[in-house]
């Protein structure tokens, strides 16, 4: 472990190993110019980083920087906070005497700088970012620019299955607030058991679609086989090889709705799931700030020399309010593509009934032939199950739908 700076008034720490106290009912807040550099904190922040008021205010925030994490983690980091937004990053923290402190942050940009909420991670998503932090330092040491571990981070994520770092940040406060609820036995709140179940609800649409998919592709070869046995049929094969030409086209069709749906960063699937896991992050980001609020009335609370608390309660009071507005924001974004979603559904139905009169007439023309019958059959059975399982299928992915859209509208109606 390394100091990466040299903390003011510093000279010759004693230093400790292990975690620094931070009780899971504890939160901290700390505020930054637009450069990063501290002006006031709540007294945990400053009791956690082992510093006095006048060695904190003033001092850029990598004060308390921890050679175990990545500066990748930074970079994207500050991208968001640049760009305007609101962002939540697991963070080691390093004390004066040299111990740590893992948070789970929510900056967000105030008016003229930053300003950051963190609680204290509980849940099992910690040793895996501990893991995922110490791979793309390694990888620093190596050499690698904070921009492309940035990438590396990403792709890490990714491959733990978060799609994006929106989606990382959203399930994972979303995850961090509720194990910190579970431990301190306090009640889960509706709002926040109906966002989850819109997250779940796009989910399980994904694996629905992911099914459907699947099993377009296990009958691809059906309208093939279907010329083949034709031709051998020779002239009584031509309303066979008829009806495989448009077996084909459709079963092209419906793969290709299938694919648009859910492939790809823009799809419609990516654009409600990024929506709802946005609505949450910033639903959950107003609360950790109207927490933090609470905190400070319940326990009262010191803020840096120059500030007084009356400031950064009004402060993080505005931003709850902002990050509240914006949650619901998002939501209206979620409720346009539920619809766009709800007509595009239909549009599939209309193929699989178009599938359906299809497959009758291979059904009639499979008990006129008397030789080839049976192989006929047998490709109608691979069709009636790939049907029936699409049209349960499409019928969930309405159901979902429907949950979602009936969600969104009382999460809107009760903000
Ligand atoms: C509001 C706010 C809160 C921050 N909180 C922390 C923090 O808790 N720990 C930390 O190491 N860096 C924090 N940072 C990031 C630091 O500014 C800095 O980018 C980081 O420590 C990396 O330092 P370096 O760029 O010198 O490598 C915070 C930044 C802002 C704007």
């Amino acid at each position: 472990m390394t100091f990466m700076t040299t903390l003011s008034g510093d000279e010759s720490p004693t230093l400790l190993a292990g975690e620094v106290p931070f009780d899971i009912s504890e939160m901290f807040f700390s505020r930054t110019d637009n450069c990063g550099v501290i002006l006031a904190g709540s007294d945990v922040f400053r009791r956690v980083l082992g510093l006095d008021w006048e060695n904190l205010v003033g001092s850029p925030h990598n004060v308390m920087r921890h050679a175990d994490m990545p500066k990748g983690m930074f970079h994207i980091m500050w991208e968001h906070l640049k760009q305007g937004h609101a962002v939540g990053v697991y963070i080691k923290n390093r004390s004066k005497d040299g111990r740590f402190c893992w948070v789970f942050a929510v900056a967000t940009p105030t008016d003229d700088g930053y300003l950051s909420v963190c609680l204290k991670p509980s849940s099992p998503i910690l040793d895996k970012i501990d893991e995922i932090y110490a791979q793309v330092v390694t990888a620093e040491a190596d050499g690698m620019t904070p921009a492309k571990s940035s990438q590396l981070l990403t792709e890490l994520l990714q491959s733990e299955g978060y799609a994006n770092y929106m989606v990382f940040q959203s399930l994972a406060l979303v995850t961090e607030v509720t194990s910190r609820a579970k431990r301190m036995e306090r009640p889960v709140e509706g709002w926040q058991t109906r966002f989850r179940l819109m997250a779940d609800s796009i989910m399980d649409i994904q694996n629905e679609t992911e099914q459907m998919l699947h099993a377009f592709r296990s009958i691809r070869t059906v309208p093939m086989n279907m010329r083949i046995l034709a031709s051998r049929l020779e002239d009584s094969g031509g309303p066979i090889s008829a009806i495989s030409v448009n077996y084909g086209a459709m079963l092209g069709e419906m793969m290709s709705w299938v694919q648009s749906f859910s492939l790809g960063d823009d799809s419609p699937f990516a654009r409600i799931r990024n929506s709802i896991l946005k609505g949450q992050f910033l639903a959950f980001t107003a609360l950790v700030q109207s927490d933090m609020v609470r905190l400070f009335n319940v326990r009262g609370a010191t803020v840096s020399a120059d500030f007084d608390i009356k400031t950064e309660n009004e402060l993080l009071r505005k931003q709850t309010a902002h990050y509240r507005f914006m949650a619901t924001r998002a939501l209206k974004i979620v409720e346009l593509e539920v619809e766009h979603l709800a007509r595009s559904v239909l549009d599939m139905k209309r193929y699989v009934t178009g599938l359906s009169s299809t497959r009758m007439m291979c059904k009639i023309e499979s008990a006129m032939l008397e030789d080839s019958g049976d192989a006929l059959a047998g490709i109608l059975d691979q069709l009636d199950y790939c049907q029936a399982t699409t049209e349960m299928r499409l019928s969930r992915i309405s159901e979902l739908n429907g949950l979602i859209q009936a969600n969104t509208d009382m999460l809107k109606a009760t903000a």
